[in-house]
């Protein structure tokens, strides 16, 4: 039985494609030729969509693809789901949820303005820490925030921290490490048992060597 597996669009669909394929699975046409969102494979039967971040999770979830690959901050971002299983990281995408505000400049006192696009993490992190913060919902370039005095600090992704030395911004407190992972239907698990724990061994043995 083929496996339908969702995919992030954009970096972490090019670093799984090799992963895949030394797997066995690769898309039947070059998807960098294509406008197409789902590729049957060569062979196995497989079925590969690409799709946004945020949506993996939910076609996992909701059963329409047995296997998601995405990052750790969608999976936390997407909150506690009961429909699937993380049961793989994959090493690659590594990189730091973090805070970050104007260099030099300290945190102000009383609530602090938090400009992200990954709100409950968020949420949950300064919960933690006893801060009160007044959330503000962006899409993307969150650096841009603080820059136009919309926030004092935000909580984004950083990996070289190029981004943040380009915009004035420095690092802070690092919320969570990052790298992606794989996670599974929880129906898929039982029904396609033998080809879901068959994929995951081998992409055990392409991640450990
Ligand atoms: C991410 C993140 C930062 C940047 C950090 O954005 O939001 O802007 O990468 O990388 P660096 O530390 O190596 O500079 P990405 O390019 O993935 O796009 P996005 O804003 O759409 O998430």
């Amino acid at each position: 039985m083929g496996l339908i597996i969702a995919l992030n669009k954009g970096r972490i669909f090019k670093e799984c494609l090799p992963l895949l394929a030394a797997c066995d699975i690769a898309p039947d046409e070059d998807p960098d030729a294509s406008r197409k969102l789902i590729f049957e494979t060569r062979t196995g039967g497989h079925q590969i969509i690409i799709a946004r971040s945020a949506d993996v999770p939910t076609y996992v979830e909701h059963g329409v693809a047995d296997i998601g690959i995405t990052g750790k901050d969608t999976i936390l971002e997407y909150g506690g789901a009961m429909g699937f299983y993380e049961m793989l990281d994959l090493g690659i995408g590594k990189c730091r949820m973090m805070t970050a505000g104007p260099v030099g400049v300290p945190e102000p006192a009383g609530v602090l303005r938090v400009a992200t696009k990954f709100i409950n993490i968020t949420k949950d992190y300064y919960r933690q820490q006893g801060r009160q913060v007044s959330l503000i919902k962006l899409s993307g370039a969150m650096e841009i925030a603080p820059l136009l005095n919309l926030s004092d600090t935000i909580v984004d992704i950083v990996d070289t921290g190029n981004t943040l030395v380009a915009n004035g911004l420095e690092a802070r407190a690092t919320i969570c490490d990052i790298s992606t992972r794989l996670i599974v239907n929880r129906a898929s698990m039982k029904t396609k048992f033998d080809e879901v724990n068959g994929l995951i061994s081998q992409l055990e043995s392409v991640v450990a060597s």
